[in-house]
């Protein structure tokens, strides 16, 4: 049977480390690490989310603020706020939760956030230094895969890594980060995506799958080679009328059949969510240590 790994386990041990160095940073400098994250609009699962980001906070002694924003909010008011947020001395990095509403320009608000404060990694300054392997915020969801690999120590040098999916925020830098000359990393990457042919051809050959595609149980048993580290960034609701809360939280891979070919696979939920969440309180770390 294969070892799960606990995103959340990582993740809670992680949190007692950053709680540690905040006690550390209030007693040397006086000053507490500080969040914000901006939500637009109703969305249930980006509430969820940025709820689960702000409560982190609280765990790890770190001060957040909330800006909760109307879903017909204008581009220009969104981009007053980020404003604020950049001329705050207060704040040492802030998040604003994606997706927006379709009239909003995502692109122009990723660029109008500080670097310095672009905790998530989205901002093209950021993402440039990553590819270059200069220190800077890392995107939070493939620097969780990361530590989730490194907590494991699963060996990745010279193995195939097989990225499924090219967003911006995960599949993309992901296949960047494991074909650095680093642990982990110093992986031979192909990254695939809605127009590959012959996917399971490539799957096969995966010492490595990462899945980040968006699409409920897409990975099957028969796509995942024997023995292979299986990683699922993919949640999902589905319906289910057995649950009290009308739903179940499902990944990208087809967890019940795939595990058992596996030497390594992270579940959902309590894979790589947690790690996410815990990413983004390393990177508001790091900004506050880098004021100093
Ligand atoms: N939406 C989905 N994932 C993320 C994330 O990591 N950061 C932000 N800001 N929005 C997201």
């Amino acid at each position: 049977m294969p070892t799960i790994i606990s995103g959340k386990e990582v993740a809670d041990k992680i949190k007692l480390e950053i709680a540690e160095e905040v006690s550390k940073l209030k007693d040397e400098t006086g000053r507490t690490p500080h969040l914000a994250a901006i939500l637009v609009g109703n969305d249930g699962a980006s509430k969820t989310y940025v709820n689960a980001k702000v409560k982190a906070c609280e765990v790890v002694g770190f001060r957040s603020t909330l800006v909760a924003l109307e879903k017909d909010v204008s581009e220009v008011h969104l981009l007053n706020e980020i404003d604020k947020l950049n001329n705050d001395d207060d704040l040492d990095g802030y998040i604003v939760q994606l997706p927006l509403p379709k009239h909003i320009n995502e692109q122009k608000i990723t660029e109008a956030i500080n670097p310095s404060k672009d905790v998530d990694g989205f901002h093209p300054t950021s993402l440039g230094k990553m590819i270059l392997g200069l220190p800077t915020f890392l995107p939070a969801t493939p620097l969780g895969v990361t530590e989730m690999l490194k907590h494991h120590n699963i060996p990745t040098e010279g193995k195939h890594c097989v990225v499924i999916g090219r967003s911006h925020i995960v599949g993309s830098p992901m296949s960047i980060l494991m074909s650095q000359n680093t642990y982990p990393g110093n992986c031979t990457v192909t990254i695939t995506h809605s127009r590959t042919q012959n996917l399971k051809e490539i799957t096969l050959q995966a010492d490595i799958l990462i899945v980040a595609l968006g699409k409920p149980e897409f990975v099957t048993a028969e796509m995942v080679k024997e023995g292979a580290t299986v990683i699922d960034v993919g949640i999902h609701r589905i319906e289910d009328s057995s649950k009290k809360s009308g739903f179940r939280l499902v990944g990208d891979v087809k967890f019940d059949e795939v595990a058992p070919k596996c030497s390594y696979i992270s579940p959902v939920p309590g894979g790589v969510g947690p790690m996410t969440i815990v990413s983004l309180l390393k990177n508001t770390l790091l900004a506050a240590k880098n004021k100093n």
